[in-house]
């Protein structure tokens, strides 16, 4: 008599900045994946500096990664021997940040006896649309988050081309200083955006940055000088949220579309923080693309999207990691 092939549920750890995020998926036999738990604890305690301090960091995940796990597995109604593999974000990121949930997710795997994952901090951004449809190869993916504005073509699963990235400031992190100097608090994405819905978004006619370039790069330090003059010359915070997020949508689809066009993929996936835009999302749907988001909650950093990469590294079966594998504050995603 053979065994009745049983679900894996998988545990994803994600502590690469600040952001303590635990999350747990199910992968079915027959490949479908279904997130069960998904918790964050976003740590308040560098609001006061106005940027996250990296030692604070590492600290605040020590302090909440037990409460974290214990609050994923009771809303999975799972326990921790239920568990039968362990991912967590090797990089890139803050490295003592890292290597909190590195750690911990080894030893977590080691004391369960079950396979460990290390992944990759954008892998997990992409796969966090994992939660909302069936990701194969080919397709692009547009990654944009505080820290990230990274195109990447994927021929194949598993390879990552990058066709286009930001050659200066990231877009989220373009929008929390356009809040930030129209006094309209932090994280900015969320504010802006709030502050958008009362304003005209042709109140301020900014240029589409890089328009007419024949590669697929953004730029958002220009529109951010742009929005500096543009609120010292009089214009409301209203009206600038909207003005801003207008060209700054409209940079990210108008590139993305154009690098479709280019590489003939059909599928977009477009995830990281700033994904979760309404304007954005959309803007993006009114493409005619197949755009796909992560589902809620699965935008900014999280531990669910770490357990979705984790399941789709099993699923195109590739090998555990070995637990001697250390964290990388840089790391490039493409292998090409
Ligand atoms: O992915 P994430 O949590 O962290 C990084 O890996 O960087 O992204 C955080 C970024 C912040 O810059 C935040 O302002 C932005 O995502 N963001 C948004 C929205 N919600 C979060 N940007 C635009 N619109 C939003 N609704
Ligand atoms: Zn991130």
């Amino acid at each position: 008599m053979t065994d009745r092939p049983r679900p894996l549920r998988i545990l994803g750890i994600d502590t690469s900045c600040d952001d303590t995020g635990v999350g747990i998926v199910e992968l079915t036999p027959d490949g479908r994946v279904t997130v069960l738990a998904n918790r964050v604890w976003s740590q308040a305690v560098h609001a006061q500096y106005g940027g996250v301090m990296p030692e604070l960091a590492s600290r605040e995940h020590v302090e909440r990664i037990d409460q974290i796990m214990e609050g994923a597995l009771h809303e999975a109604g799972l326990s921790v021997t239920d568990i039968g593999a362990v991912a967590a974000t090797s990089g890139p990121g803050l490295v003592g940040a890292l290597l909190v949930g590195l750690m911990y997710g080894k030893g977590l795997a080691q004391a369960l006896n079950v396979p460990f994952h290390a992944a990759h901090h954008l892998e997990g951004h992409i796969f966090a649309a994992a939660s909302e449809a069936d990701l194969r190869a080919p397709f692009l993916a547009l990654v944009v988050s505080g820290g990230h504005t990274h195109l990447f073509d994927v021929p194949r699963d598993g390879e990552y081309v990058l066709v286009g990235a930001t050659r200066d400031d990231a877009a989220g992190e373009a929008f929390d200083k356009v809040a930030r100097l129209a006094g309209l608090g932090y994280p900015g994405g969320p504010a802006i955006s709030e502050a958008a819905t009362r304003g005209d978004p042709n109140a301020v006619p900014f240029k589409e940055p890089l328009k007419g370039q024949s590669g697929f790069d953004f730029s958002f330090s220009g529109l951010k000088t742009a929005a500096l003059l543009a609120y010292r010359a009089g214009a409301t915070p209203e009206n600038l949220a909207a003005s801003f997020q207008r060209a700054a949508v409209q940079t990210l689809v108008n590139t993305t579309v154009r690098a479709a066009q280019a590489t003939g993929r059909r599928t977009v996936v477009v995830s990281g923080g700033v994904a979760a835009n309404r304007a954005l999302r959309d803007a993006f749907a009114a493409t005619g693309l197949h755009v796909v988001f992560p589902g809620k909650g699965l935008n900014t950093d999280n531990g669910a999207m770490i357990a979705l990469a984790g399941a789709a590294a099993i699923q195109a079966g590739r090998p555990a990691s070995a637990l001697d594998g250390g964290a990388t504050a840089y790391a490039p995603l493409a292998n090409a």
